[in-house]
């Protein structure tokens, strides 16, 4: 898709549809009126019949109305207009799209009414533009053998109003990367385990970093990873017929030896929990638990698409969970490639133990901070549901970063506490700890185990298990966090 600014002439355009917005109580906005002017009063006769009431999330095309150089124009709901903030802007833009994807409209100028600058500026409106046109037309790649309805028609969309056009058009620009890379992480994600193995994925990461020639790719194999004494990661692999991947992208766009930002994502490619074997139900979207990874991947990816002068290493633990007559069993000791030494109660919690690994081999980049992703655990689900990722860290200025990114990005997290006492419940009688600390305060109790690896370093941990993939009808992959951490590199370049 095709992005630019338009700045006069709105109804002097040749697109194929005007895209206009309209308030609850009938008013229309301050773009429209200069279209309703232009087609003699239409859209407001329109409105007069009662056929169009502006609420969020409604549309309605009209069609050859005179005096206007496009065919049509497609009215969405702004919502109550005492409420209208950046929320219900992109309702209405995202609504737009999901209609324009219905119909053969190839080309749209955007003309809805903007909320202030300060919940809105010209650069996040762009972002907003791109990003949500994009994964409002994605379609999941699925393996339905039937014909393919076609793709939606959409190729060209001029934004606007603005205010300056410069600083909209590096928003179209970095909106259109950072859905690309999002894009990246949902078709990855959303691969059946069968498909997407430890090995597939570490070959995706090699494709992917050849196209922005500027990412270098390893893939360390079981032998470099037993030579790296990666035990906890090891023992959570040895009950599959995978074999695993440690995968290390690194992306070196700044100039001198700038001191990198690594992330570190969870790449279990299908979690059935092992011997601490997980109920049935629901068990398929463990395929899912290697969103963490695939964000890594697609943020490394984009961080070099984008040009950013920044240093950025990607880390991918790559395994697959699996109970066998080999796998680790409750009580089952392993020892990290830090050295410390842990009990594994729980063979579910698997997540923490390829990431102790992974992050104790960030520590040779003596990194600037250090980042982790994971769809760690069902407890922070229970903590925060499915709005808010949950973040944590040993560093208050690195989680301010991460939430402050998530909410200029609209991909926000929720700090939970992490405090010594909590270390309490990890307390082992025969290794340095233990892998589990009970039900309660779980998604806690999961980052004081990583804590545990990451001291002397800026660390923060990113816990995606409720916001990465959407369960139900809509199941699939979100691309969450991704948008989250593309702010967060693109922040860390330019502020
Ligand atoms: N991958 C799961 C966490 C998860 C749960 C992600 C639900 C997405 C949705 C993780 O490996 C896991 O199984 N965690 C356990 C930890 C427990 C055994 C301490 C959990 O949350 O139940
Ligand atoms: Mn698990
Ligand atoms: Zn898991």
């Amino acid at each position: 898709m095709e992005f630019a600014v338009w700045t006069k002439g709105l109804t002097t355009l040749a697109v194929d549809c005007l895209v206009v917005g309209v308030f609850e109580d009938g008013e229309l906005g301050a773009e429209a009126r200069a279209v309703d002017a232009a087609c003699g009063g239409r859209l407001k006769a329109l409105l007069a019949r009662g056929d169009f009431a502006g609420r969020s999330g409604e549309t309605l095309l009209a069609t050859d109305l005179p005096g206007l150089k496009a065919a049509r124009v497609l009215l969405t709901g702004l919502g109550s207009r005492k409420q209208f903030a950046r929320k219900g802007w992109r309702k209405a833009w995202s609504a737009a799209c999901a209609a324009l994807a219905r119909t053969r409209i190839a080309s749209c100028a955007v003309a809805l009414d903007r909320p202030p600058a300060r919940e809105l500026d010209d650069y996040y409106f762009g972002r907003g533009i791109a990003e949500l046109a994009h994964s409002t037309l994605y379609r999941v790649n699925d393996l339905k053998t039937g014909k393919k309805p076609p793709a939606a028609a959409l190729a060209r969309v001029l934004a606007g109003p603005v205010r300056r056009a410069e600083a909209a058009a590096r928003g179209l620009k970095h909106g259109a990367a950072i859905a690309a890379a999002a894009r990246v992480q949902r078709d990855l994600a959303n691969l059946p385990a069968n498909v997407c193995t430890p090995t597939f994925l570490a070959e995706q990461a090699r494709a992917l970093g050849k196209r922005p020639a500027s990412v270098s790719v390893r893939v360390l194999d079981e032998r470099a990873i037993r030579r790296e004494k990666m035990g906890c990661l090891l023992a959570v692999s040895q009950g599959s017929a995978q074999p695993p991947r440690f995968i290390v992208l690194e992306y070196r766009g700044a100039r001198a030896a700038q001191a990198p930002v690594v992330l570190v994502g969870k790449g279990v490619t299908f979690d059935t929990g092992g011997i601490s074997l997980k109920d049935p139900p629901g068990m398929d979207e463990m395929k899912f638990d290697m969103s963490g990874a695939a964000a890594v991947i697609a943020a490394v990816t984009l961080a070099a698409e984008l040009r950013l002068p920044l240093h950025v290493v990607g880390l991918v633990a790559a395994v697959e969970n699996m109970p066998d007559g080999r796998a680790v069993k409750p009580g089952d000791i392993a020892t990290s490639a830090s050295g410390q030494t842990v009990e594994i109660l729980n063979t579910d919690a698997e997540g923490r133990l390829i990431l102790c690994d992974a992050l104790h081999y960030a520590r040779r980049f003596h990194p600037a901070a250090v980042v982790d992703i994971a769809t760690l655990t069902g407890a922070c689900v229970i903590a925060l549901g499915h709005h808010h990722a949950g973040v944590m860290g040993n560093d208050q200025a690195l989680v301010r970063q991460l939430l402050e990114a998530g909410v200029r990005a609209d991909d926000r997290c929720w700090q939970l506490p992490l405090t010594e006492e909590y270390a309490e419940q990890l307390k082992s009688n025969f290794a340095d700890f233990a892998n589990v600390g009970g039900r309660d305060g779980g998604a806690i109790t999961a980052a004081t185990f990583l804590g545990k690896f990451t001291q002397g370093l800026k660390w923060a941990h990113l816990d995606i298990a409720g916001t990465a993939y959407y369960s139900g009808a809509q199941k699939g992959s979100s691309g969450r966090p991704t948008p989250l951490l593309a702010d967060f590199l693109i922040q860390r370049a330019t502020g």
